[in-house]
């Protein structure tokens, strides 16, 4: 069977308009700008308005990618949203965004690989393309890790941030588009990052409540461990499968967790800085957002040519990782 190759044919990114600083945060809990910055590499994340949803930072982000991509939301044949924050648990942020956008005739689904929801979406919908079973589909991470984190906890209050990141794939010319594309899990490691209530063991309560169980819960140190381990490897058995060598990677888009675990993954693949997409700085880690939010802003300041070839890379709760070979 002849595969059609797939690529991406526009990006968009959208995030709220609050700040919150390292400042902001030295007067919330005991923590300081110079322990954030040499940490984590972060400086600043944006924050949901209270009444801000998922769908809501989808929308722009989503509507950005279309307009760059030269089709309208009714030429949609599959959206897929990947985030760990949806508006509710069903229907699913996907149909809400649907019904949004007006794209009338697509399939809608959410999908749940944490940080990793992206890649692992990515994978799915370039498969109905290739097959020829679906011609334009929409991929959006988006995160509202604000509504689950737990201001008073230092541990994990400094990382995270919230808004959306998009793409639309679609044919693209022979020799460009996703080469590869490499997923994994281990349910083992679920423990190190998780969050318990809301679910069918916790449903929410006030006894779910009062343990907290609404808010995200990070093991940090082992998961940092974890994804020193897998950014590396996974990035390479990418490239193994695409038939490249570290030598052929003309930017990293790295998931956005950690300056320092972005530095080791570097460090491993022999990447210099200036061939990274680095974003933490401004908006910390949004999940399932940060690598289309690098991307698009890669593809928007014109850190990529036709022809130059794109490693994204990610790991996340699950735990789950994946990386995938892209030439623009
Ligand atoms: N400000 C000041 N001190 C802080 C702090 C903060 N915001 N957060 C933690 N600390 C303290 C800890 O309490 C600890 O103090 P102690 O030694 O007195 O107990 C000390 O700093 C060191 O903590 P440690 O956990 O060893 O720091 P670290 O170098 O591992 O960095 C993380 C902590 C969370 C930044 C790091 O582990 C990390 O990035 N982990 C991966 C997170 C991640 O990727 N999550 C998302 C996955 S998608």
């Amino acid at each position: 069977m002849n595969l059609i190759p797939v690529g991406v044919l526009g990006t968009g990114r959208h995030v709220p308009e609050r700040i919150l600083t390292n400042q902001d945060l030295e007067k919330m809990v005991d923590t300081n700008d110079e322990w954030i910055r040499t940490r984590t590499g972060m400086r600043e994340r944006r924050i949901a308005r209270p009444d801000e949803a998922a769908s809501d930072l989808s929308v722009p982000a989503a509507q950005e990618a279309l307009k760059r991509a030269g089709i309208t939301a009714a030429d949609l044949d599959l959206i897929i949203v990947a985030t760990v924050t949806p508006d509710m648990a069903f229907p699913s942020t996907a149909c809400i965004l649907q019904e949004k956008l007006g794209a009338k005739k697509a399939a809608a689904y959410d999908l749940s690989a944490a940080c990793t929801g992206f890649i692992y979406g990515l994978a799915n919908a370039s498969n109905f393309i290739a097959l020829g079973t679906y011609k334009y589909a929409l991929i959006v991470g988006v995160e509202v890790l604000s509504k689950i984190t737990d201001y008073t906890d230092r541990n994990t209050c400094v990382l995270f941030g919230d808004g959306a990141g998009a793409v639309v794939l679609g044919a693209v010319p022979e020799g460009h588009g996703f080469q590869s594309f490499e997923l994994g899990a281990d349910g083992a490691g679920g423990e190190l990052l998780k969050l318990e209530g809301g679910g069918s063991r916790n449903p929410s309560s006030p006894a779910s409540i009062e343990q907290k169980l609404h808010y995200l819960y990070m093991a940090g140190a082992e998961v940092f461990k974890f994804a020193v381990r897998v950014m590396g490897s996974a990035a390479e058995e990418a490239l193994r499968k695409a038939g490249l060598t570290k030598e052929d990677i003309d930017l990293l888009v790295p998931h956005q967790a950690n300056i320092r675990i972005i530095q080791s993954a570097l460090h491993r693949l022999h990447v210099p800085e200036e061939k990274c997409m680095i974003n933490l700085d401004r908006y910390g880690n949004v999940g399932a957002a940060s690598i289309p939010m690098a991307l698009a802003e890669a593809a928007e300041t014109g850190r990529v040519k036709e022809g130059d070839r794109i490693v994204m890379v990610g790991f996340g709760a699950g735990l789950t990782w994946g990386a995938s070979v892209l030439v623009w």
